[in-house]
């Protein structure tokens, strides 16, 4: 296991003011504030190509399949995005180029490791789960998919949520800002999920919850049989229960 090195800086509403990190690995959160994505590494003296977790977990294995910036909900990568919980006042706190900074970084950094093309991000706009809040989503995430969309990454995964909850279509906004390889995700069945790699307006479509309670889901597609449901009581839980007894 390498060592982690956790940016984690800011405090969400949910931390209800607890310091999320105290001193790691030699730096202390409020030092971090300060820091870029590269000196952090530089001066933990971490071999780029070890890092199991920079960021919160967010480069993963960089030199073997496929790396993916994700924590759409909670963790720092998010927290960075939103206005609601990031606090912080120097070039990764503020305007919306501030705020995206720590990801862009992020991704440069695990592209220069592994290759853009095993590198991928998944978003999110106007998920406001976990007390995250941005007024502005649409713009926060158009520009962060500007900035992005030059580096080629392998894709954008995109979570769709009601836009009566986020108040942006996020697969609309995936379409417009970026032109890699799309994967959508959320609540699909076979057959919507088809539709929509026919329509082309995704290269691929997810699946989460149906794939936790058959793990042979491929398979059961490709033969056309019933599927076992998901136990929502299950999900998010500790234990091997409603994970590997299905
Ligand atoms: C047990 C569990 C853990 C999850 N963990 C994460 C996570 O760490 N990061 C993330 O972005 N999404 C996470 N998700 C969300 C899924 O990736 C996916 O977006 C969600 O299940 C909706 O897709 P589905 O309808 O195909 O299940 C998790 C979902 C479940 C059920």
């Amino acid at each position: 296991m390498a060592e982690a090195v956790i940016v984690d800086a800011v405090r969400t509403p949910i931390a209800r003011g607890k310091p999320i990190v105290g001193d790691l690995n030699g730096f202390h959160a409020a030092e971090l504030l300060a820091l870029s994505i590269r000196e952090i590494v530089t001066r933990s003296g971490i071999d780029f190509k070890d890092i199991e977790y920079l960021a919160g977990g967010c480069v993963t294995q960089a030199g073997e399949q496929s790396s993916n910036v994700t924590r759409t909900a909670w963790l720092s990568m998010n927290e960075g995005y939103h206005p609601g919980a990031n606090q912080r006042t120097d070039q990764y706190g503020g305007s919306v180029e501030n705020r995206i900074r720590f990801v862009v970084e992020t991704l440069a950094a695990m592209c220069s490791v592994a290759g853009a093309d095993k590198v991928g991000i998944r978003i999110c706009p106007g998920n406001p789960f976990n007390d995250l809040s941005d007024a502005n989503p649409e713009e926060t995430f158009r520009v962060l998919l500007k900035a992005i969309d030059s580096m080629g990454l392998a894709y954008l995964h995109v979570i769709r949520m009601p836009k009566k909850v986020t108040g942006v279509d996020n697969l609309a906004l995936a379409k417009a800002n970026f032109s890699g390889p799309l994967i959508f995700n959320d609540s699909y069945t076979l057959e919507k999920a088809s539709q929509v790699l026919d329509s082309g307006d995704a290269n691929a479509i997810s699946f989460g919850r149906y794939y936790i309670a058959n793990p042979d889901l491929v398979e059961k597609f490709k033969a056309g049989t019933g599927l076992n449901d998901f136990d929502l009581k299950t999900l998010y839980t500790p234990g091997a229960k409603g994970y590997s007894d299905y």
